[in-house]
């Protein structure tokens, strides 16, 4: 923590207009995560949850639910009308004098649409912010195109003093070069920011609060308010457009790469691949071309995934062998098993040691023992598959009655045979045989041969009496 004397003021109501979606804003996600989850955790270096103070507005409700739902904890404070970045402020402020409660010294603002911001960079703006006893620091950057940020403007070129920030629909024609933006991230000084806000007006061409009026009206008060420019330009930049936002994902994935990559992974193509921020990959594995790995996944050492694969939310052991085009969700993997191509591992999946789960193999909630394997064709749903069990071509578990889903209990060592059916609730003992192409309906017991299915019956010669009967070309 930079400093015990800080809270965090996220904002985070707008509508974000710019992006025409249904979805609020801040819930629009980049590395798969929301955007406001990023700058949460960002702010977590700063401030403990109580301090954390989340404005929000714009579908309120289904913002405050997805912080929850990621087990986040931050204090919300409501803006149930979004009349700008400093009636946000005026609303934390509203709220803090409502409760009583001393607020903090320092007030560290952040945007809920700037999300690759870092702890590092934040800490140092705070120190900064400090060291200079500023009434408010401003962090900028100088990005290749500064078109659509309000600009910071200084004293001078060599001063960290700021005379005042412009919004880009304010700027003059000579002002239009001006390359040093406002980040939309700042320090104060809480008493000094809690004294200006209510003489901010809305004269400006969105008829809204700015917030970053306050800066001229603190230096006209005689406060001192200065500018530190950020030392990488992509942490700050906004998300306001759905095309800023896929920039900004790609610098992330791109960041996420490179740090697997650091940590001996081999990814082929990286700029190909979807890799989730949160993903963990072990040394020595290699990841080929468009390959997708989402959400809290990990996987071991030693393993290789091969392209057109999606594991999402599932945990690889060491030496796992992915082929190409599988998806896997919710599934647990153990060393050295050998999934695909084309296999489906969905939620509750767990394949034991060494397994085999070969092409168009669906599985749920199932268990495959060490070794087992089920190569082609299957379904597997509801199911515990003991050890070396060998599942044939096209069975598959009858799992689901119409109103409930029953267990198939499957032994160590147990044949069954191609194209079988087993009809839940089933328990096939150890070592069991089913004969291919059965029906099975009732339990077999350990070391038997199940048979399901009627006998044939062969007619020989029957083919040619019947050609016989009906001359090749005569109508039938
Ligand atoms: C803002 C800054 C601009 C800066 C840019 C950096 C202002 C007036 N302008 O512009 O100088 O260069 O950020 O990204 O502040 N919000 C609320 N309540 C509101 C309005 C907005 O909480 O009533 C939140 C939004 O959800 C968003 C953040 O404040 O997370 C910034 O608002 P946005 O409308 O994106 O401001 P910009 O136009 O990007
Ligand atoms: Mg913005």
């Amino acid at each position: 923590m930079a400093n015990d004397s800080f809270g965090v003021a996220i904002m985070a109501a707008g509508k974000g207009t710019r992006l025409k979606s249904k979805r609020p804003k801040v819930l629009h996600e980049i590395g798969g995560q929301a955007l406001l989850l990023h700058v949460i955790a960002a702010a977590k270096a700063i401030a403990p949850p109580e301090r954390i103070y989340c404005i929000v507005g714009h579908e309120a409700d289904r913002v405050k639910a997805a912080v929850e739902a990621a087990g986040v904890q931050v204090a919300f404070v409501d803006q149930p009308e979004q009349r700008g970045t400093g009636h946000a402020l005026q609303m934390l402020k509203a709220d803090v004098e409502l409760s009583a409660k001393k607020p903090p010294e320092n007030l560290l603002v952040l945007s809920g649409d700037v999300p690759l911001i870092q702890a590092k960079t934040l800490q140092a703006l705070c120190a900064f912010h400090l060291r200079e006893k500023a009434a408010m620091t401003i962090l900028t950057a100088v990005p290749g195109d500064p078109t659509g940020y309000g600009r910071v403007l200084r004293k001078n070129a060599k001063s960290a003093e700021v005379v005042g920030i412009v919004e880009q629909k304010a700027l003059k024609p000579e002002q239009l070069g001006e390359p040093e933006i406002n980040s939309g991230i700042y320090c104060f000084r809480t008493a000094a920011l809690f004294a200006h806000l209510d003489f901010l007006t809305t004269a400006n061409a969105h008829g809204e609060y700015y917030l970053t009026d306050v800066a001229a009206l603190l230096v006209n008060a005689g406060e001192r308010v200065v500018a530190l420019q950020a030392e990488r330009v992509e942490e700050v930049l906004g998300a306001n457009t759905i095309a800023e936002m896929m920039h900004l994902d790609a610098a992330m994935r791109l960041a996420t790469t490179q740090r697997l990559m650091s940590e001996g992974v081999t990814i082929f193509r990286p700029e190909t691949c979807v890799i989730d921020a949160q993903v963990e990959v072990g040394a020595d594995t290699v990841i080929e071309p468009y390959v997708q790995l989402l959400g809290a996944t990990k996987i071991g050492p030693d393993c290789r995934i091969r392209s057109y694969s999606v594991v999402q939310s599932s945990t690889l052991g060491a030496g796992v062998l992915v082929r190409n085009g599988c998806i896997l969700d919710g599934a647990s993997v153990n060393d050295g098993a050998l999934l695909g191509p084309y296999a489906h591992l969905r939620p509750g999946s767990v394949i034991g040691e060494a397994a085999h789960i070969g092409n168009f193999v669906e599985t749920k909630n199932t268990r495959v023992g060490k070794g087992s394997k089920a190569n082609h064709l299957s379904y597997l749903g509801d199911a515990v598959i003991g050890a070396g069990a060998n599942v044939g071509a096209g069975a598959i578990t009858c799992n689901y009655d119409g109103v409930n889903k029953h267990t198939t209990t499957i032994g160590d060592g147990v044949f069954v045979g191609s194209d079988a059916t087993l009809v839940a609730p089933l328990t096939v003992g150890e070592g069991a045989y089913i004969a291919a192409g059965s029906c099975i309906t009732e339990d077999v017991p350990a070391g038997a041969l199940a048979l399901g299915r009627s006998r044939q019956t062969t007619k020989p010669g029957w083919a040619a009496n019947r050609r016989a009967a009906k001359p090749s070309g005569a109508k039938r």
